[in-house]
This record gives C-alpha cells, sequence and structure tokens, in this order.
C-alpha cells in the first residue's frame, strides 16, 4: 500500500474523526516505528511501519468482517430512525465508518449476520451468480408434507417466481419438527414463503451458516466477534 495520511489512516480504524485523530497526533499519542510525529500531515505505511496510537499498536485492515449472532427484534441494517440495528450491536473495539450487515435477515429471524466495510466481498457473497450457500434451521408447527419437500427439492414456483433448488431435511423429531434448509439464493422473505406455501405453519427461523462456516455458537445472543483470515476462505 502506498503512504496515507497518519489522521486519516487511525480514523479509518475506528469511530474516531479525523479531527480527533489529528488531536491526539498533536498531542504526541502517535508514533511511527517508535518515534512520536506531531506532525498531523504525516504519512506512512500500513505495510511497513509500525503505527503506535496511546501505547497501542495499530492492527490496520482494510475492511473488517464480523460475526453476529443476531436476536430477534433488530433490523438488518445499518441505521434506522426507530429500531435497533445490527450495527448498532457491533461493539466500539470493532466499530468503524462504513459498516453494514452483508445479506438482511428478518426482525424476527436470529443467528449469523456477516457485517463488513467491504462492498465488493458483500456484493460477491450475495450474488446468486456465486451460488454461497446459506444454511437454515426452520421449527414447524407440523410435519411438511413429503410432496412440498420434493417441490422445494426440485425448485418451486413462488408467485411468478422460479427459485433455485433448496436441500431441505428434517433434522429434529416428529413432534416438534425442525428443518435444515440451505437456499443458494436470498429472495424477500424466502423462505417464510416457501412453508407459508405447505401444510405446515413457520414458528422460527434462525441462519446457522454462510458457504461452510458455522455460527459461532460460543456466542451469546446479541454478541459479535471478528472472523479470522481462515474462517473468510471457508465463507466463499
Ligand atoms: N428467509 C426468510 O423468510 N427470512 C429470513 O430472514 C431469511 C430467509
Amino acid at each position: 500500500m502506498s503512504k496515507e495520511r497518519l489522521d486519516k489512516l487511525i480514523s479509518s480504524q475506528s469511530m474516531m474523526t479525523r479531527s480527533e485523530a489529528s488531536k491526539l497526533i498533536r498531542s504526541g499519542n502517535v508514533k511511527v516505528n517508535g518515534e512520536v510525529i506531531k506532525n498531523t500531515s504525516a504519512k506512512a505505511d500500513t505495510e511497513s511501519d509500525t503505527i503506535e496510537v496511546c501505547g497501542e499498536i495499530l492492527n490496520y485492515k482494510k475492511h473488517i468482517y464480523i460475526m453476529l449472532n443476531k436476536p430477534a427484534g433488530i433490523v438488518s441494517a445499518s441505521r434506522d430512525n426507530n429500531e435497533k440495528t445490527v450495527v448498532d450491536l457491533v461493539p466500539e473495539s470493532l466499530k468503524r465508518p462504513g459498516l453494514f450487515p452483508a445479506g438482511r435477515l428478518d426482525k424476527d429471524t436470529t443467528g449469523f449476520v456477516l457485517i463488513t466495510d467491504d462492498g465488493e466481498f458483500a456484493h460477491d457473497i450475495l450474488s446468486p451468480k456465486h451460488h454461497i450457500d446459506k444454511t437454515y434451521l426452520a421449527s414447524t408447527d407440523v410435519l411438511i408434507d413429503e410432496k412440498y419437500l420434493d417441490s422445494m427439492r426440485n425448485g418451486m414456483i413462488l408467485g411468478d417466481e422460479q427459485l433455485l433448488e433448496a436441500e431441505i431435511d428434517l433434522i429434529e423429531n416428529e413432534d416438534s419438527p425442525v428443518y435444515k434448509i440451505i437456499l443458494r439464493e436470498g429472495k424477500y422473505h424466502q423462505i417464510k414463503r416457501m412453508i407459508g406455501s405447505t401444510n405446515a405453519v413457520l414458528t422460527s427461523l434462525r441462519r446457522i451458516r454462510m458457504g461452510n462456516l458455522d455460527l459461532d455458537e460460543s456466542l451469546a445472543s446479541g454478541e459479535c466477534r471478528e472472523i479470522t483470515e481462515d474462517e473468510m476462505k471457508l465463507i466463499k
């Protein structure tokens, strides 16, 4: 990477404004390669320079990828005037400008939401062209009749839309059925509408996997953590 102004570079990694970053620089709280830099227009190279802010090494990342275990009742948006959003749940330590959910879950759906500031990556994983599987657990009040399961597996027609083939398997017992459903596309309320067209009623929906990356079940509802580089490879 080419050199970048320190104030811009520091503010891109947190919710600190550029003028707050400049203030930190002027007050002697920023070091580059061990040397205090007070000149706010100084530049640094994120690959070859060691940048310290308030005594802590800045671990520069061009983009961030966050896994959230979304609770029910939270909207999948960056901002909302009335409702709490998935981005509101990101802790300060992971926050930075431009975060958004790469793919939405309905307000009442729980589970894996990926939050990032990388538009290109989000476009890639959401595009049906790339066929990134999204895996859900859907609970229903009664067993879904076999004829509907077959139609989902073969690519059902919903209204005037032809859906791609979905995988659907019963994974829990007949008294409280739970189906594992794997979709390769993400149409509006897709699973709700698919199950809505059967004899059964959907009682809860949870996303547990994106690509080959499982939701970290050690995350409590509402908790987030950064996705590692190795884990990122499992998504695509
Ligand atoms: N399908 C739905 O109906 N809702 C979701 O949140 C995700 C998939």
